[in-house]
């Protein structure tokens, strides 16, 4: 086979075959497809898509491509879930230890936030002696023990999607479904769970800008599942503003630690979407039968503490200092040289966030990376004050900034007050759940 031909024809339109699709990704991982070839490749993708079938294959060729974690030695269904990143989304760890208070088997590996999303792994570290790089034994160890790890990803999982997705990025390739559908999910494959649970977001914050796109990476993605034998939903949620209220690593931490301390309302946006997530993780776990029972399940591990238990429990396996992990002590890792108020400076309604430039201030404030090098500050970041829908008047705070560093404080400031769409009359609110796409 000529690569040239096999691009030729994904060109004109037509489904490639489970071969020439294993041949390209093995080839360009070799090194005996050049990098002209792939991008030529990737953008023919981008403009003629793939069927569900060349997708799968394209996530499983990646899949195979590094190692492959085996978690079938663990009991029970062993259970993931993956956002395709956000602002606030602090879901991970609220939802991974109250599934495991609730009986399931969390195995995760998490990633680093670049840019204006945040990352678990950085969120984790926050907390003082927690190491997110453990062996492969020590990491199932700590799931048999407490039914929860989360832990970044070993060495050499899917190396192809590393090389893919660098090419992507400077190809204009990045936005493609079943690209994006394939990289996800090949990580998602190779990491060995049984089911998955997957949060698609929609809106300005997001990958996914409207609600057609992310109902078709759902769609894509639960497909690809499906087709490579995994039990696979996905919900699809708003990123039009923040999703918890706090923005920043150990803000997170703090604000997860505040919900599994039923300290966060039900109503809250953040509350709301942990229990769709795991109400999904537990009925594809077999440990509820339908959403009522999943959801009472849930709330009664917040009412009873255990699910902050689980918490602190996987904390202490990781190395970290667990005794942070308590609703009289957390604070303690969110103190920094400022707290400075961003006030409104109009009278209105909240109509609308940019969650993008939300994340953006936080980010600038030390609390992600612009670049892969940067170092973050675990305790800087932002709390909001408002959601969309409030009314403000004039002077009302609209954000908290946490400060140490105060090079972009005014940078910082400005992206807020861009962020936060005032409007005299009250516009329309977008939810924050959009639906759910399962298997059938
Ligand atoms: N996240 C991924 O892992 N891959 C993509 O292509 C996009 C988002
Ligand atoms: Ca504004």
């Amino acid at each position: 086979m000529r690569f040239v031909d096999v691009i030729e024809k994904k060109a004109d339109g037509l489904v490639l075959s489970d071969e020439e699709i294993q041949e390209m990704i093995q080839g360009y991982t070799e090194g005996s497809i050049p990098d002209y070839q792939m991008s030529s490749m990737l953008m023919a993708i981008l403009q003629q898509g793939m069927t569900a079938q060349e997708a799968t294959t394209l996530a499983m060729a990646m899949m195979h491509s590094g190692d492959v974690v085996d978690l079938s030695d663990l009991p029970g269904v062993k259970l993931d879930k993956h956002s395709t990143g956000g602002v606030g989304d602090t879901t991970t760890l609220v939802v991974a230890p109250l599934v495991a208070a609730c009986g399931g088997t969390v195995a995760k590996m998490s990633g680093r936030g670049l840019g204006h999303t945040g990352g678990t792994l950085d969120k984790l570290e926050s907390v003082p002696g927690t190491c997110i790089e453990q062996p492969m034994d020590v990491f199932k160890d700590i799931v048999r023990k407490t039914g929860v790890a989360v832990i970044g990803q070993t060495g050499n999982l899917v190396p192809a999607d590393k090389k893919i997705y660098a090419l992507r990025d400077v190809t204009g390739t990045v936005r493609s479904i079943p690209l994006i559908a394939s990289s996800i999910m090949s990580k998602k494959l190779a990491s060995g769970a049984d089911a998955i649970v997957l949060d698609v977001k929609t809106g300005s914050g997001a990958f996914m800008r409207t609600k057609e796109d992310a109902f078709a990476l759902a769609k894509l993605m639960v497909d690809i599942g499906k087709l490579a034998g995994r039990r696979v939903s996905a919900v699809v949620t708003d990123m039009n503003q923040p999703l918890g209220l706090s923005v920043g690593n150990a803000l997170e931490v703090r604000e997860a630690v505040q919900l599994l301390s039923g300290e966060v309302s039900e109503d809250d946006p953040l509350f709301e979407v942990n229990m769709i997530l795991g109400s999904q993780m537990l009925q594809m776990g077999n440990l509820a039968k339908d959403d009522a029972e999943a959801r009472k399940m849930l709330k009664e591990k917040i009412a009873d503490g255990s699910g902050l238990l689980k918490l602190k429990e996987m904390f202490k396996l990781l190395g970290g200092d667990d005794s942070y992990i308590d609703i009289n002590k957390i604070d303690e890792l969110v103190k920094v040289e400022q707290v400075i108020d961003v006030c409104s400076k109009e009278d209105g309604f909240v109509t609308s966030m940019e969650a993008e430039k939300i994340g953006t201030a936080a980010q600038m404030l030390g609390a992600g990376r612009a670049t892969k090098e940067d170092v973050v500050d675990p305790a800087v970041g932002l709390i909001m004050q408002v959601r969309c829908g409030d009314q403000v008047k004039k002077g009302d705070v609209l954000a908290k900034l946490y400060v140490n560093d105060t090079k972009n404080l005014e940078e910082s400031t400005k992206l807020i007050y861009d962020a936060v769409h005032i409007t005299k009359e009250l516009g329309e609110v977008e939810p924050m759940f959009y639906g759910i796409v399962t298997p059938e």
